[in-house]
C-alpha cells in the first residue's frame, strides 16, 4: 500500500522509513505542503499523510476522493487544519498522534520561559564576542512567581509539573478540572482571575472557535503590566498585532512563541535568502524581549520515533478495516 507524505523533511524519513521495516508500506515524500495546488499528485494513493500547516479543508479532501485516497493520517496531535466534516461525508477515514510526547513540548515551553527571563540567548553570543559584561542579562526567580496555565491537558498538565517542581505557584483554566493537578496543588480559577493574577501565562489549550484570539487587547489588559506570556499551542489563540501594541507601551514584558497565526507561509523553511513579507513577524523579531522558535516544540527524538510508530500502526489498522487500539487516534 502507498503513503504519500506531504511537508516531507529528512527527519520524517529518517523516522517513518525506520519504522517502516516492519510494515513495508510503500512511502512517497513530497517537500511542498498539501493544499489545493497540489491535491492532484494524489492520483492513485491510498494514504496522505499531512502535518500541521498541511491544508486539508473541503476542496482539497473532495480532489482527494476523487483521486481514490482512503486515509487521511496527521503525523501531528492538533487537527484544527482538517475538515472532518467533509472527510466524513467523502467517507475517508481520519487519524492523528493524540499523544507523542507531551513533554517534549512542556519542556520546550520551559526552554522558553528560562530564555526569555535569563537571556541565555543574549549571553551566548556576548561571551563568544569577549563581552563579559552583565548590563542588561538580569532575570528575576521563578521560585515563588504565579504561573497561569490555560488548557490542563496532556501537555498542560507536563508543564505545570515542571512549575510545580520550581517552586511557583501554579493556577489554571480549563474548560475541564484535572483532580490529579488539584492533588499537587495547582488551583483552578476562571479566566480572567488566571489572566490578572500571573506573573507568567503559558497557552496549552486547542485552537477551536471558542480559543481563536483568546489573547487580544481585552484579554490582554486584564494581565499584569510586566507579565510574560507564552505560547506552543497554535498560533491562532493570540491576535499578534494586538500583542505588539502591548510590547510596545510595556504591558507585556516578554513574549515568547513556537508558533505563529500565518506560520505556513514561514516555519519548516530555510528563507534566510528571501525577502520576508510579512510585516508582523519582523516587527515582533525586532524586540529584544520576544522570542520566536519556527514551531519545534514536538522536535525531540522520542517524540518523532512514537510519531513514525503511531501513524504507521494507526494506518495498517484502518488499511485492514480494524480500528487502532488508540481510540483517540481516530477523528473520523
Ligand atoms: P489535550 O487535548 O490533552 O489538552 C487540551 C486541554 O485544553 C484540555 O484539557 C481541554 O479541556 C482544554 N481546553 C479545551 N478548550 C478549552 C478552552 N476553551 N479554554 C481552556 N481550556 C480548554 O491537548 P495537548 O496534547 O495537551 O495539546 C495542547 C495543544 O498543544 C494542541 O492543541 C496543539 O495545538 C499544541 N501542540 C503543539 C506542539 C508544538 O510542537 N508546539 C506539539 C503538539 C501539540
Amino acid at each position: 500500500m502507498k503513503i504519500l507524505f506531504f511537508s516531507a523533511k529528512p527527519y520524517d524519513r529518517t523516522f517513518f522509513d525506520l519504522h517502516n521495516e516492519r510494515y513495508g508500506f510503500e512511502l512517497e515524500y513530497l517537500e511542498t505542503h498539501l493544499g489545493p495546488h497540489i491535491a492532484e499528485a494524489a492520483q492513485g494513493q491510498t494514504v496522505v499523510c499531512v502535518f500541521v500547516n498541511d491544508k486539508v479543508n473541503a476542496e482539497v479532501i473532495t480532489v482527494l476522493a476523487e483521486k481514490g485516497v482512503k486515509i487521511i493520517a496527521l503525523r501531528c496531535a492538533g487537527f484544527n487544519n482538517v475538515d472532518l466534516e467533509a472527510a466524513r461525508e467523502k467517507g475517508i477515514r481520519v487519524c492523528r498522534v493524540p499523544e507523542y510526547s507531551p513533554q517534549a513540548v512542556a519542556e520546550h515551553t520551559v526552554a522558553m520561559l528560562l530564555t526569555l527571563n535569563r537571556k541565555t540567548h543574549k549571553a551566548y553570543n556576548r561571551v563568544r564576542e569577549q563581552n563579559f559584561s552583565l548590563n542588561g542579562l538580569m532575570g528575576f526567580n521563578l521560585h515563588g512567581k504565579t504561573v497561569g496555565v490555560i488548557g490542563t491537558g496532556k501537555i498542560g498538565a507536563a508543564f505545570c509539573r515542571i512549575m510545580k517542581g520550581f517552586g511557583c505557584k501554579v493556577i489554571a483554566y480549563d474548560i475541564a478540572i484535572n483532580a490529579a493537578l488539584q492533588e499537587l496543588g495547582v488551583e483552578y480559577q476562571d479566566l480572567n482571575t488566571v489572566l490578572s493574577n500571573s506573573d507568567i501565562i503559558s497557552l496549552h489549550c486547542p485552537l477551536n472557535e471558542h480559543t481563536h484570539h483568546l489573547i487580544r487587547a481585552e484579554t490582554l489588559q486584564k494581565m499584569k503590566k510586566g507579565v510574560m506570556l507564552i505560547n506552543t499551542s497554535r498560533g491562532g489563540l493570540i491576535n499578534t498585532p494586538d500583542v505588539i501594541d502591548a510590547l510596545k507601551n510595556k504591558h507585556v514584558d516578554y513574549f515568547g512563541i513556537d508558533v505563529y497565526e500565518q506560520e505556513e507561509k514561514l516555519f519548516f523553511k530555510d528563507l534566510s535568502e528571501h525577502i520576508i513579507d510579512d510585516d508582523t513577524i519582523q516587527r515582533l523579531m525586532s524586540f529584544p524581549n520576544v522570542l520566536v522558535t519556527a514551531h519545534q516544540g514536538f522536535f525531540t527524538d522520542e517524540a518523532l520515533s512514537e510519531i513514525a510508530q503511531v501513524t504507521l500502526a494507526s494506518i495498517d489498522a484502518l488499511a485492514k478495516g480494524t480500528e487502532p487500539a488508540n481510540k483517540s487516534a481516530i477523528l473520523v
